[in-house]
C-alpha cells in the first residue's frame, strides 16, 4: 500500500481510544467476542489495546492477538507511549499475532511540550527518532502519531515525521486529539504533510480524529481527497469525550458517494471497485454487539445506525417511499445489514433450528454459551409466541455480555399500581452461595428493586443513566434495559433483555453491580499486594 493507493485503509479503535470513554470499560471475553466481529466486519487494523497500561489491558491485546491475528486476519496492533518499557509490553502483547503493529505516539503542540511533557523540540525529535528505532527491533510495521498535530506548528510537524520515517514507521498518523480543526484546515494539513516531507512516499498517511465540534467525520473526508490513506476510526464513534470519527458514518459515505470519492483516490469516476475492505452488510450487527457490551446507547437520529436513520415518518416522505425508495432513500437499509424483521423461531423450534439460524446470523458462539443462550430461548418462546431475528440477537448479546457471576439473582417481585406504595422483594446469592433475602419500597416499582437489591449488596453507587427500549413492536416484545451507575470517579454498565422489563431492569442492574464490585475486589487484592511487599 501506498499513498497513492486506490484502496482506503480502515484502521478500527474502538477497543482502545473508545474503550476510553466513562463507563465503556469491558472485560476481555466482551473484547475478545468485539474482536471476532470486527474481524469479520473487514477492518484492516484492529487497535486492540495499550498494553503498558495494566495486565488485564496486556492480557486483552494478547489474547486477540493469539485468536484473531490470523494469516487471514487483520492486523493487531498496542498502542504505546514512547517509552521503551511501554514500547517493550505493546511488543510482548502483539508477538502472537500473524500481522502485528506497534503504534507509538509523542505530543509535538506546544502547549502539549510545555505543560504537558516539560520537553524542548530538539528533545521530542530525539526521543521520537529513538523510540521509533527501538520499536522497529521487535517488528517492522510501525506506526507514529504526533499527538496533537491539529494545533502542532506545521513546519516541526513536517521535521518530526520526517524522522519518524527515517527510523523506520511505515505509517505516521495525524491526530486531531481535540477536535479543533476544520475541514479544510485538516486537508491543508494533510496536504502540507504530502508536499513538505521529503521521505513521505515511505510511509501512509493515517488520520486520527476527535469529535468535539461534530467535525471529525468531515475532516477525514477531506484528509482522503488530500492523501490520507487510512482512516483510524470507531464503531458508533464511541472514545475520548466526544468520541472518534465512526466507522460507519465513514466507509457508508465512501460507498454512497464512491463516485465523488473516486477520481480523489485515482479511479475512475465510474469505476465500481469497493473503496474500502469493509463488508456493509456487518455495520449493523457490529453497532449493536458494540452498544450492548459497551453499554453505550446508539442516539435514535444517529447517522446509518441509529434506530431511526431509515425510518420514514411523515406523509410526504412515507408517500415518496412508497412510490420510489429513492425519492428519500440514498442508500438500502439492507446495505448495513439492516434485514427485515423476518419472523423465524418459536416455541416447537428445536435447538438445531436455533443454532442454524445463529449461524446464518453469522454467531460463532462455543457450545456452552449456545446451550445457555437456548435455555433463555426456551424460556423466551414460552412467553412471546414469535421469535425474530433481532430477538433472537437481543438473547445472544445477553449470553455475551459477561459481566462477572458474583451476585447471582435468584428472584424478584414487585408489587405496585395506583394508590399503592410500589414494594420489591429479591433474593440474590452472595459470592460466597449465601441466598439472601429482602424487600423495599421505592418511588416505583423500579426504584424499589433496586433499594431493595443496594440493601443486599450494601456497596454505594449512584444510578446515573437507566433506559428501557423494546427490541420489536408489539406487547410480547422484549425488553432491554441498559443502565450506568457510578462509584466515585467510576462508571459501570449493565444490560439485560427480557419479556418482563422489571426482571431486565433487576438484572441489568446486578449486572453492573457486579462490574462494580469486581472492580473493588481487584483494587483491594492491589492494595494488599502494595502493603505487603
Ligand atoms: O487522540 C489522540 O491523539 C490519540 C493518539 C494516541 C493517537 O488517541
Ligand atoms: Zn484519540
Amino acid at each position: 500500500m501506498s499513498n497513492n493507493s486506490e484502496r482506503i485503509i480502515i484502521f478500527d479503535t474502538t477497543l482502545r481510544d473508545g474503550e476510553q470513554c466513562p463507563g465503556a470499560t469491558l472485560n476481555i471475553e466482551e473484547k475478545l467476542a468485539i474482536a471476532k466481529q470486527l474481524s469479520r466486519l473487514g477492518v484492516d487494523i484492529i487497535e486492540a489495546g495499550f498494553a503498558f497500561a495494566s495486565p488485564g489491558d496486556f492480557e486483552a491485546v494478547n489474547q486477540i492477538a493469539r485468536t484473531v491475528g490470523t494469516e487471514n486476519g487483520p492486523v493487531i496492533c498496542s498502542l504505546a507511549r514512547a517509552r521503551r518499557d511501554d514500547i517493550k509490553a505493546a511488543a510482548e502483547a502483539i508477538a502472537p499475532a500473524a500481522k502485528g503493529r506497534i503504534h507509538t505516539f509523542i505530543a509535538t503542540s506546544d502547549i502539549h511540550l510545555q505543560y504537558k511533557l516539560r520537553k524542548t523540540r530538539q528533545e521530542v525529535l530525539a526521543t521520537t527518532e529513538e523510540m521509533v528505532a527501538y520499536a522497529k527491533t521487535f517488528t517492522d510495521d510501525i506506526e507514529f502519531s504526533p499527538e496533537d498535530a491539529g494545533r502542532s506548528d506545521p513546519e516541526f510537524l513536517y521535521q518530526v515525521l520526517e524522522k519518524a520515517i527515517a527510523a523506520g514507521a511505515t505509517t505516521v498518523n495525524i491526530p486531531d486529539t481535540v477536535g479543533y480543526t476544520t475541514p479544510s484546515e485538516f486537508g491543508a494539513i494533510i496536504k502540507g504533510i504530502k508536499d513538505n516531507v521529503p521521505n513521505i512516499d515511505q510511509a501512509i498517511i493515517s488520520v486520527h480524529g476527535h469529535n468535539d465540534l461534530g467535525l471529525a467525520v468531515a475532516n477525514f473526508l477531506e484528509a482522503v481527497k488530500n492523501g490520507a490513506r487510512q482512516l483510524e476510526c470507531t464503531i458508533n464513534g464511541i472514545g475520548e469525550r466526544a468520541g472518534n470519527a465512526a466507522l460507519e458514518e465513514l466507509v457508508m459515505a465512501l460507498y454512497v458517494r464512491k463516485q465523488y470519492f473516486n477520481p480523489f483516490l485515482g479511479c475512475a469516476a465510474d469505476s465500481e471497485k469497493p473503496l474500502t475492505n469493509i463488508d456493509t452488510k456487518q455495520i449493523y450487527k457490529t453497532s449493536r454487539l458494540v452498544s450492548n457490551l459497551t453499554g453505550l446507547l446508539v442516539q435514535p437520529n444517529k447517522a446509518i445506525v441509529g434506530t431511526n436513520a431509515f425510518a420514514h415518518e411523515s406523509g410526504i416522505h412515507q408517500d415518496g417511499v412508497l412510490k420510489n425508495k429513492r425519492t428519500y432513500e440514498i442508500m438500502d437499509a439492507q446495505s448495513i445489514g439492516l434485514t427485515d424483521n423476518l419472523i423465524v423461531l418459536g416455541k416447537h423450534s428445536g435447538r438445531n433450528a436455533f443454532r442454524t439460524r445463529l449461524q446464518e446470523l453469522g454467531y460463532e458462539i462455543t457450545e456452552t454459551e449456545l446451550n445457555k443462550a437456548f435455555l433463555r430461548f426456551k424460556d423466551v418462546a414460552d412467553k412471546k409466541k414469535e421469535i425474530s431475528d433481532w430477538d433472537l440477537e437481543a438473547i445472544v448479546n445477553d449470553e455475551i455480555q459477561q459481566a462477572p457471576d458474583l451476585f447471582r439473582l435468584e428472584l424478584v417481585q414487585v408489587s405496585s399500581g395506583s394508590n399503592a406504595k410500589p414494594t420489591a422483594t429479591v433474593t440474590l446469592y452472595t459470592p460466597d452461595g449465601e441466598e439472601l433475602t429482602d424487600a423495599a419500597i421505592g418511588t416505583g416499582p423500579v426504584d424499589a428493586v433496586y433499594k431493595a437489591i443496594n440493601r443486599v449488596v450494601n456497596v454505594p453507587n449512584k444510578l446515573i443513566e437507566f433506559s428501557v427500549q423494546s427490541v420489536t413492536a408489539g406487547i410480547d416484545a422484549i425488553g432491554e434495559v441498559t443502565i450506568r451507575l457510578k462509584h466515585e470517579d467510576k462508571i459501570f454498565s449493565g444490560r439485560s433483555a427480557n419479556t418482563d422489563i422489571i426482571v431486565a431492569s433487576a438484572q441489568a442492574y446486578v449486572n453492573a453491580l457486579n462490574r462494580l464490585y469486581a472492580y473493588l475486589l481487584k483494587e483491594q487484592k492491589q492494595e494488599q499486594v502494595t502493603v505487603s511487599s
